[in-house]
């Protein structure tokens, strides 16, 4: 982990509602981003914290705020598809028809880099992540800055993404000089990674599922630790990956399994736990919430939607990490949307999952 710096300057951070004020707000973020400093923003997925992607001072920044390890590269965002050419050394084959059909969206391609992007960026990488989003408010941003934009999501090192402007100030309030606040994200989980270097390949799964891919460009690959803990000694296809992430001050627990076991078992640990003297929070579903009467308890959505579980995860496990000692979330099928909760929910579980369709 890097050190969180102390001395930073301080920030009196402002907040600028983005809806109403488009245009105030990003004329004044696009000054701070020319300027080298740093800009929180929202976009489709979570919120990013945003610097000037060819300033190598300016994306350094970044990493302070955060206490971003600097070995884990950044996403480069676009507000025009053909801004991709000047960071990208060629175009791959693939990747034309897939900015087509998915930019702007939760899609990050990934391909080697051209001499302009920063080492700083890409971690040394000779490859590089982009991406172009559909959040109105970060195209104005980008489109004013005339420049490519290098942002991570808006959290502290560790924390869940932050899917509001709120979330973005727990964590970052005088650390940055401005969060531009429109509203919460539509998804709620960061975009798919698919890497475009050899084989297409999914880092990171997200709103654009593998289906959907492979639907345009044939077959595509899951990368393997994506719902497993990285093994001694290999190395990242995305370094990302390395690390916990998402990861809350609470026990977390996942819970897999049919619906009905799943609740019961939850019920049981809940009980068991509480006996201890902890405090216990349920991430449920719209399904089995009729299971958790009497206990604490936070609807995440339907299981039938796995988009409606992304949507509020982060921002739930926020909320009862506020309260718990220890959360205890419900697993869904990892198809489909439901690949992208499992994955982070995982991480947020540090890999601890009981199935309740096994015996105890
Ligand atoms: O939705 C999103 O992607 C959000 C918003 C703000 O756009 N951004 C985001 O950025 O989630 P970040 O930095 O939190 O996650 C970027 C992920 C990391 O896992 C990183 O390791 C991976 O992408 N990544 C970036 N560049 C890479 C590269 N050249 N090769 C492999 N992985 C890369
Ligand atoms: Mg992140």
């Amino acid at each position: 982990m890097a050190k969180i710096r102390d001395d930073l300057p301080a920030y009196d951070t402002q907040v600028i509602n983005a809806i109403r004020q488009e245009e105030a707000g990003t004329i004044q973020g696009a000054r701070l981003i020319q300027a080298g400093e740093l800009v929180a923003f929202p976009t489709e997925t979570v919120y990013g914290l945003g610097a000037d992607g060819l300033n190598a001072e300016a994306v350094k920044k970044i990493f302070e705020a955060k206490g971003r390890p600097a070995d884990n590269p950044l996403i480069e965002h676009i507000a025009k598809k053909s801004d991709v050419r000047q960071l990208w050394r060629r175009i791959p084959k693939q990747a034309q028809s897939l900015m087509d059909t998915f930019w702007p969206g939760p899609l990050t391609l990934i391909a080697p880099k051209s001499d302009r992007v920063p080492d700083e960026v890409t971690a040394g990488l000779d490859t590089v992540a982009v991406r172009m989003p559909q959040n109105r408010t970060a195209r104005a941003l980008i489109a004013k800055a005339g420049v490519p934009i290098a942002a991570p999501s808006a959290n502290r090192s560790g924390r869940p993404s932050p899917t509001t402007a709120q979330h973005v100030m727990d964590d970052l309030c005088g650390r940055i000089p401005l969060i531009l606040d429109g509203g919460p994200c539509k998804y709620g989980v960061e975009s798919t990674v698919l890497s475009l270097v050899g084989e297409p390949t999914i880092l990171r799964p997200g709103a654009i599922t593998r289906e959907m891919l492979a639907a345009l460009i044939g077959e595509v690959r899951v990368a393997e630790s994506i719902l497993r803990p990285m093994k001694d000694g290999e190395t990242a296809a995305s370094p990302g990956m390395k690390y916990q992430h998402y990861s809350p001050n609470a026990e977390v627990v996942a819970v897999i399994g049919s619906p009905v076991n799943t609740a019961k078992r939850i019920g049981a640990l809940y009980r068991a736990a509480e006996a201890e003297g902890k405090t216990v929070e349920i991430a449920a579903t719209e399904q089995t919430k009729p299971f958790y009467k009497g206990m604490r308890h936070v609807v995440l959505g339907d299981r039938n939607e796995p988009e409606t579980l992304c949507a509020n995860l982060f921002s739930a496990l926020r909320e009862m990490d506020e309260r718990a000692d220890l959360i205890l979330a419900e697993g869904i099928p990892a198809e489909d949307e439901g690949l992208a909760y499992m994955n982070r929910l995982l991480r947020a579980a540090g890999f601890h999952v009981i199935d309740a369709d096994q015996p105890e």
